[in-house]
């Protein structure tokens, strides 16, 4: 890179724009869209499509609810010319559903454009020429009146055709494209587009579409504001016009200059699903879309099943959306770290409980079920993970509620093995941390039978367990069987005195083998808080069987101060 970049790089001009309106303005509804998918992103494909692949997208984007697309260069090559008569000869296009075409202004491809277009109902002939600087002098060189008459003789054999075309029944809409509109002087922009204007001659009742292309993004998206403004209020005949706007994203503000240019007077917008387009794409419309609906505005498309509209557009372009593009990439929706699992599990168990009128759930700006993606895609648990997010994991996965303490106990105990794995882990693999840990702890005690019998309020318990291998019978009597269970262990089986801190039990729903889990807190002699689990079918078993759990994780546990667990892990990160 060069120590002194202007030496070779400029700033683009501002834009002489006085009473500037757009910034005091908000966004409350949504513009006519229009999706380039099958041209501008097909185009910026190394293999385009193929008639199959542009038909099945074709569906996906009508059952998305577009309305205008734009299907083609007809006039480019035989497949796209065969897309439009397959579309059209097969009676694929929906009566609602208005198809585009692009050409460029040369009477035999507008010819070949208009034959290709033959039976259809409503169509848009959309006709281009590029009008910058560089593009007047290098491709062209050409100054600005040859150009003017280049488009004013494109635009007059576009003319020429429309009437037998609507002779044939099909509504012809025109539209016109000075290319590279963002980099061209404004007052040339006006002056072609006008020029264009006086041929098709459009009214209100019958509007042109003047789309203002930012084919190369060079400047910031208030730039791109400033020029929209601009030609809404210097154009002649506003109201016959329909003003579009189509964005690249060059500097990665295709989304930016798309809704600061719609606050500055546009009506219409083109882009591509995940903005697949030339160099880093087009508009990407879902994140336009997306945006208006997490505004509260209806944006009249409808991405409700994200994933399957995903899946379509991976399968028919060969492309991938990154895990990171907003709304639809399969990270958006995850959260790796500790903390914001943390507060997501507890938005998202507050918004579950109902009472709040709108979504304000902590690092999720919108509700990924209405997208079709699901809460168990909220949290994933890799070492950055906290308590939350195993917590969250354990209750949505398998039911498993642990309560807070033992939370704050295994959370790092997972964190310290998931650590270990240096890998992602999934819930199955949690439950089975959780299981070696609690549950299937047989050392230095085992259950091996249990019989209780209560008399007005005593209970007495006659048992054996194995202690390191050998059996043991064991006998006491408390206020209750798990108090009886205590007592007998300690007299009988030489455990190092404990009393009951917490005791929670909850069922396991149906389908699984076991129907109670119980979770019990003992507190030492040397003040130690332990926790163990059990499980049993019998919710009176599965609390001893907790308890002897927390008997042999307090004997293997080394002693640590008053209360705390014994440090495992270094404080998680946030
Ligand atoms: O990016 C662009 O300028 C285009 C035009 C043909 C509209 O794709
Ligand atoms: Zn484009």
């Amino acid at each position: 890179m060069l120590r002194d970049p202007s030496t070779k790089y400029r700033a683009f001009p501002q834009v002489p724009l006085v009473n500037r309106q757009w910034p005091a303005r908000t966004l409350s509804q949504p513009p006519i869209w229009c999706s380039v998918d099958l041209r501008d992103g097909n185009q910026a494909l190394a293999v385009p499509m193929n008639v199959s692949q542009k038909l099945e997208l074709f569906d996906a984007l009508v059952r998305c609810g577009f309305k205008e697309i734009e299907i083609g260069f007809p006039s480019a090559s035989n497949t796209e010319f065969a897309f439009n008569r397959r579309l059209i000869d097969d009676g694929r296009i929906p009566d609602h559903v208005t198809i585009q075409c692009l050409v460029q202004a040369r009477e035999d491809l507008i010819e070949r454009t208009f034959e290709s277009l033959v039976g259809a109902k409503n169509v848009i002939v959309h006709l281009y020429n590029s009008v910058s600087p560089a593009q007047r002098r290098v491709v062209f060189g050409l100054e600005k009146p040859e150009i003017i008459k280049l488009a004013v003789r494109g635009a007059t054999w576009v003319q020429q055709r429309v009437a037998a075309l609507e002779a044939g029944g099909t509504r012809v809409t025109l539209q016109y494209s000075p290319e590279s509109f963002s980099l061209t002087e404004l007052e040339f922009s006006r002056e072609i587009s006008e020029a264009v204007m006086d041929v098709w001659q459009p009214t209100p009742e019958r509007k042109m579409i003047l789309n203002l292309p930012d084919t190369v993004q060079i400047a910031g998206p208030n730039v791109y504001a400033d020029q929209i403004e601009w030609m809404v209020t210097h154009l002649k005949n506003r109201e016959s016009l329909v003003i579009s706007l189509h964005t690249h994203n060059d500097r990665g503000t295709g989304t930016a200059a798309t809704e600061l240019g719609l606050m500055a007077g546009a009506d219409r917008v083109e882009g591509t699903l995940f903005g697949n387009g030339e160099r880093t794409g087009n508009l990407d419309i879902v994140n336009v879309a997306m945006n208006l609906y997490m505004q509260g505005i209806d944006p009249r498309l409808d991405f409700s099943d994200l994933n399957a509209l995903r899946e379509v557009y991976e399968r028919c372009t060969g492309m991938s959306v990154p895990p990171r593009q907003p709304y639809a990439g399969e990270l958006v929706f995850t959260a790796f770290s500790g903390s914001h699992q943390d507060a997501i599990k507890k938005g998202l168990n507050e918004w579950e409980k109902g009472g709040r009128s709108h979504w304000d759930v902590p690092y999720l700006t919108i509700d990924p079920a209405d997208l079709g993606r699901e809460y168990r895609e909220v949290i994933r648990v890799n070492s950055q993970s906290g308590k939350g997010g195993v917590a969250y994991l354990l209750e949505s996965e398998f039911g498993i509620e642990l309560p807070k303490e033992l939370q704050r106990e295994f959370g790092p105990l997972a964190n310290d093995e998931v650590d270990r794995l240096g890998r992602e882990v999934s819930a199955a693999e949690l439950q089975a941390m959780f299981w070696k840990e609690y549950i299937d702890r047989t050392s230095p005690c085992e259950l091996h039978h249990f019989h209780v019998d209560g008399v007005d309020g005593v209970f007495r318990c006659r048992a054996s367990v194995l202690m390191e291998g050998k059996e043991v019978k064991i006998e006491g009597d408390g206020n209750g069987p798990i108090a009886a269970f205590v007592t007998a262990l300690v007299h009988h089986a030489r455990v190092p005195a404990f009393t009951v801190a917490t005791f929670k039990q909850q069922s396991l729903s149906a389908g699984t083998e076991a129907s109670a889990l119980a979770f019990i807190q003992i507190k030492t002699n040397d003040e130690r808080h332990i926790w163990g689990a059990g499980v049993d079918t019998n919710i009176e078993l599965a609390s001893i069987k907790a308890v002897i759990s927390a008997v042999n994780r307090a004997a293997t546990r080394p002693t640590s101060p008053a209360g705390a667990p014994p440090p495992t892990t270094a404080p998680l990160p946030t």
